[in-house]
């Protein structure tokens, strides 16, 4: 693959990737390994929409990532996995023990069932399995989908029926930080509402007493157990899927984002070689948890498409001190970090102490992910952290994106501080005013769109085509809408601004604001919610509740324990709402909508200017609301 060493490069490469799309992104793809080559790079139509890449083609991405690599590098590291416990030792996979482990877990999915084309459910805490699960489904054609194992056993039941999956992957327990998670217990809850569920393969991983049922349970190993090493990796066409994600929308139900075969694949390995300038043998670690699209396309696919050695990190960056993100990274010498702002701004805040005793000399690249990061994080992570020596690349993206679209490549992009900087070759992006026109020139800001196709955008949403097209098509004919909100400065460097739709970016997990107000709703004494963000100091954005009820309420305080619990039952801890707030009204116009643009002003403590007010049914809340503010 072609990887871009200097500004002027990534300038004509840019130009050739726009003027000559089609031969840009087959260029890139000869460098894999192909069961059968394409018959058309490209066909595509934002108005279905439809878009194909590589079709024709047939390949198994599983045979990308890891058999041809084993000549060469069989014996390098794939996987470095650092434990949450600091007195248990770390594991190591090599390329070659991975490819075995790999194709004994295919050939025991295919044992149990797992057929072409069939849903398989993986709810595993961060580790090594959880990858050799997404690559064992790979091999033979199945499609993942991870769900993150933060989430509630409600949310994990709506993902598995959603997609009518026939095997739950989970394991018994997992730590995070102090706390041990019962996982099987979460599970067994879920699969109570989950008629698609066949079998239930339980990893051991803490030694924890668990219920398996008969017939219907069993454990990773006895799976395992008279299963051969060969594997002969099923032939995929380029567009047929290969892994669900749910994310957040701005309603209610969770959307279950679709990426196929060989155009995910193409671009997944592509960003990673270019964004991070990832060179031969270096170690990566991203911090990211393989329930996200991060850890799919950063710490699974692009680095191991690549050949890198990639870290696997269980646990949290305060456990057992707040320098445990350093400890790793001195202990395994990597060369490059990709990390949270949030995370950044929490270390922030324990100071500079802690970096006297870490040796960092083995960083060359760092990066950021998830949401925007403010100037003075970017600051401090490149004085503490890079020493001033490493550049950072804000990268910019989204479950929908497959890979990144928007960000510096490392080395080549002059950098500034809390810019996403320029768009990747292949990638168009475009900012549009509220008419839907496109904005020319700089220092301008408006709605990011993206008006051309790239191979790592997702195909539909599964089971829901139409709500793709809604979602993602109708906005603006003609474009793909990002939901976010960008500014475009003097150089023509993209900054983005956040979500300018229904979605609450906490801590960079994107919660729907439909997802809580839903979970708060189930309450006995709730009638209706309103939710909306706030600026956060760490989090970015907190989660800011208006709650009517029912009843007058004695304890309220009691009453928003219950809230937080519900929430927690409901999605999951990462989703409880920061503040909340007991109201008699919400702002709501003659039709019945909620104003949340007030709210928002309410919730980030300015209420100077409320804009128009007049619309509304009765203005009276409004002031009342404000009284009452937290
Ligand atoms: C936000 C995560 C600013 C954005 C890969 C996007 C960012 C949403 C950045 C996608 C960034 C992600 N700067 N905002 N560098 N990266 N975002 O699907 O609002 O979990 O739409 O994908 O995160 O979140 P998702």
């Amino acid at each position: 693959m072609n990887q871009i060493t200097s500004f002027e490069q990534y300038k004509k490469e840019y130009v050739r990737s726009v003027q000559q799309s089609e031969t840009f992104w087959s260029e890139v793809a000869e460098s894999f390994l192909w069961r059968k080559k394409w018959d058309k790079v490209l066909d595509w139509n934002f108005t279905e929409p439809k878009v194909k890449w590589f079709d024709g083609a047939q390949c198994n991405i599983t045979e990308n990532c890891l058999d041809r690599h084993l000549e060469t590098r069989g014996n390098q590291i794939a996987i470095i996995w650092e434990p949450n416990n600091p007195n248990e030792n770390f594991r190591t996979l090599t390329y070659r023990e991975l490819h075995t482990e790999i194709c004994r877990f295919a050939n025991a999915l295919k044992n149990l069932g797992v057929n072409r084309g069939d849903r398989v459910c993986i709810y595993l805490p961060m580790v090594p399995e959880a990858a050799v699960a997404m690559l064992a489904c790979a091999r033979i054609g199945a499609v993942h989908s991870v769900v993150f194992a933060g989430f509630s056993s409600s949310s994990l039941a709506d993902r598995i029926n959603d997609s009518a999956c026939k095997i739950l992957l989970t394991a018994d327990a997992v730590y995070r930080g102090e706390k041990e998670i019962d996982l099987k217990k979460i599970a067994d809850d879920a699969m109570l509402q989950t008629p698609s569920i066949e079998k239930c393969i339980v990893l051991n991983h803490r030694n924890s007493a668990v219920e398996m049922k008969t017939g219907r349970d069993i454990f990773w190993n006895d799976a395992l157990e008279n299963i051969s090493n060969g594997n002969e990796a099923e032939s995929m066409n380029a567009e047929d899927p290969l892994f669900i994600l749910y994310t957040s929308g701005s309603t209610g139900k969770p959307k279950g984002v679709l990426h196929t075969t060989a155009g995910y694949m193409v671009y997944s390995a592509y960003t990673f070689l270019n964004v991070f300038n990832y060179k031969e043998k270096e170690i990566f670690f991203c911090t990211a948890d393989v329930g996200w699209v991060t850890g799919h396309s950063y710490i699974v696919y692009g680095p191991l498409l690549n050949g890198a050695t990639t870290v696997m990190f269980e646990g949290v960056p305060t456990h057992p001190d707040h320098g445990k993100f350093w400890d790793i990274i001195d202990k395994h010498s990597v060369n490059i970090f990709y990390t949270a702002p949030t995370a950044i701004r929490s270390l922030q805040t324990y100071g500079e102490e802690i970096f006297k005793t870490k040796n960092l000399s083995s960083l060359r690249v760092l990066g950021t992910v998830g949401e925007p990061i403010n100037e003075e994080a970017w600051h401090w992570y490149h004085k503490n952290v890079g020493k001033e020596n490493c550049d950072i690349v804000d990268t910019w993206w989204q479950t929908e994106t497959g890979g990144v679209l928007i960000s510096p490549i490392a080395n080549v992009t002059p950098l500034k501080p809390a810019f996403a900087t320029l768009p990747l070759p292949g990638v168009q992006p475009v900012l549009l005013n509220e008419k839907g026109e496109e904005i020319e020139g700089n220092n301008v800001e408006g709605n990011l769109c993206i008006k051309f196709p790239w191979p790592g955008m997702a195909r539909t949403l599964y089971g829901a085509h139409e709500r793709f097209r809604q979602t993602y098509f109708s906005n603006y004919h003609g474009y793909y809408f990002t939901g976010d909100g960008c500014r475009r400065d003097e150089n023509g460097y993209y900054r983005i601004t956040g979500r300018v739709d229904d979605v609450i970016n906490v801590s960079g997990h994107r919660i729907g604001t439909g997802e809580v107000e839903d979970a708060i709703d189930v309450h006995e004494h709730v009638i209706e919610t309103a939710v909306v963000g706030f600026p956060h100091d760490i989090k970015g954005q907190g989660i800011y509740a208006f709650v009517i009820c029912g009843k007058k309420i004695e304890n309220e305080e009691a009453l928003r324990n219950e809230i937080k619990k519900h929430v927690t039952e409901r999605i999951g801890a990462f989703a409880r709402p920061d503040k909340i707030q007991i109201v008699s009204g919400l702002p709501k116009t003659r039709s019945g909508k909620i104003m949340r643009r007030i709210l928002r002003k309410i919730a980030e403590g300015d209420t100077s200017n409320l804009g128009d007010t007049t619309t509304l049914l009765d203005p009276s809340v409004v002031e009342q609301i404000k009284a009452g503010a937290l």
